[in-house]
This record gives C-alpha cells, sequence and structure tokens, in this order.
C-alpha cells in the first residue's frame, strides 16, 4: 500500500498552536479536499478532536492508546501499525492528516508528501518534522490568496 502525508505548514514549520490552526488561507482547505477526497484519512486522536467529526466522503481511522476510544462512522487504531492494516482492508488512497506526533510516526513508512508552505511566520507549539533528504520535489504550484501559499508534492527517492 502507498503511503501519502498531507499537512500544511508555515515557513517557520509550525503547523498547529494548541488544537488550533494559526492562519485561515482561502483555497487551502479546498485544495485538501481535493487530495484526500474518496480516500483514507489517518490522524491522531487530537487531530480528529479539533475538528469535531470525520469528514465526508473520506473515511476516518483515529490512532488513540486509548482501548475504549470511539467515535461514530470512524475506525479507531491503537498504533500506527494497526492503522495501517486497517487503511489497507479500506483499499484506498491512504493520507496522514496530522498532527505533529502523527506525521512523526508515519513519516518512515510515506511514500508521497503533500506539503502546502503557507509564506507567513505562524507562532505555534506543533510542527511538521525536518524534510528528510531522500524524498525528491516532483511538482510545486504557487496559489496567490490572502496570504499566498505554495504546494509541494514530494516522492521518497527508490
Ligand atoms: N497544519 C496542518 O496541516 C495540520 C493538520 C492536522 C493537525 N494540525 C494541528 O496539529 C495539532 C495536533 O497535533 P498533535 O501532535 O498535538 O496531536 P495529534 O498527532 O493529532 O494526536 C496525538 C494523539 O495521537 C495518539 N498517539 C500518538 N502517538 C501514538 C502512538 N504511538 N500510538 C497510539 N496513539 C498515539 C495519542 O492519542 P491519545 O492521547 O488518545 O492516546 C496522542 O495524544 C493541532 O494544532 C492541529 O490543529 C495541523
Amino acid at each position: 500500500m502507498k503511503l501519502a502525508l498531507i499537512a500544511a505548514q508555515s515557513e517557520n514549520r509550525v503547523i498547529g498552536n494548541g488544537p488550533d490552526i494559526p492562519w485561515k488561507v482561502k483555497g487551502e482547505q479546498a485544495l485538501f479536499k481535493k487530495v484526500t477526497m474518496g480516500g483514507a484519512l489517518i490522524m491522531g486522536r487530537k487531530t480528529f478532536e479539533s475538528i469535531g467529526r470525520p469528514l465526508p466522503d473520506r473515511e476516518t481511522i483515529i490512532v488513540t492508546r486509548n482501548p475504549e476510544y470511539t467515535a461514530e462512522n470512524c475506525h479507531t487504531a491503537d498504533s500506527m501499525e494497526v492503522a495501517l492494516e486497517l487503511a489497507e482492508g479500506l483499499d484506498r488512497p491512504t493520507f496522514v492528516a496530522g498532527g505533529g506526533e502523527l506525521y512523526a510516526l508515519a513519516l518512515p513508512f510515506a511514500d508521497t508528501l503533500h506539503l502546502t508552505t503557507i509564506h507567513t511566520l505562524a507562532e505555534g507549539d506543533v510542527y511538521f518534522p525536518e524534510l528528510p533528504d531522500n524524498f525528491k520535489l516532483v511538482s510545486e504550484t504557487g496559489y496567490k490568496s490572502n496570504i499566498d501559499y505554495t504546494y509541494r508534492v514530494y516522492e521518497r527517492r527508490c
């Protein structure tokens, strides 16, 4: 199974501040929706709770250490490995959709990174991991908005 990570980071690699994403950028969420539509989203319990519901037309797999955790119309997994097995069974394009802990856990398994850089310096306490050298840039698209942003796709080198 192929695994992708999808994230938006500021120029200083911030992805979150407490439970929140510290910017509002027109168009950026539509890009997330377009890329992930029809897929399976693996996310940490904190990210799930900050969204508050499963996103439509996608399967949601919540990673939590709490064996009693349940959420309506979602799957739960007690490790990244279990989440990946669950996703394999769902047979859909699979994306890790955050947050910081989950990106760090998933990066060693990732084939593709969909990484949007919001061209601002944001204040926050949750970061995207440093990009390892073994990923190569395969596409780059710039967008003008209330804050400009650049969407880049990286693939793992063979
Ligand atoms: N900018 C973006 O693209 C983006 C995308 C998504 C989220 N975010 C932001 O990221 C922040 C949340 O990230 P976060 O790092 O605080 O939390 P997170 O990664 O969303 O979730 C952390 C939780 O995942 C579970 N977990 C972590 N490691 C685990 C493991 N090895 N095995 C089983 N469960 C494990 C634990 O849940 P339990 O405590 O239940 O055990 C842990 O508390 C928020 O600010 C959110 O807005 C940003």
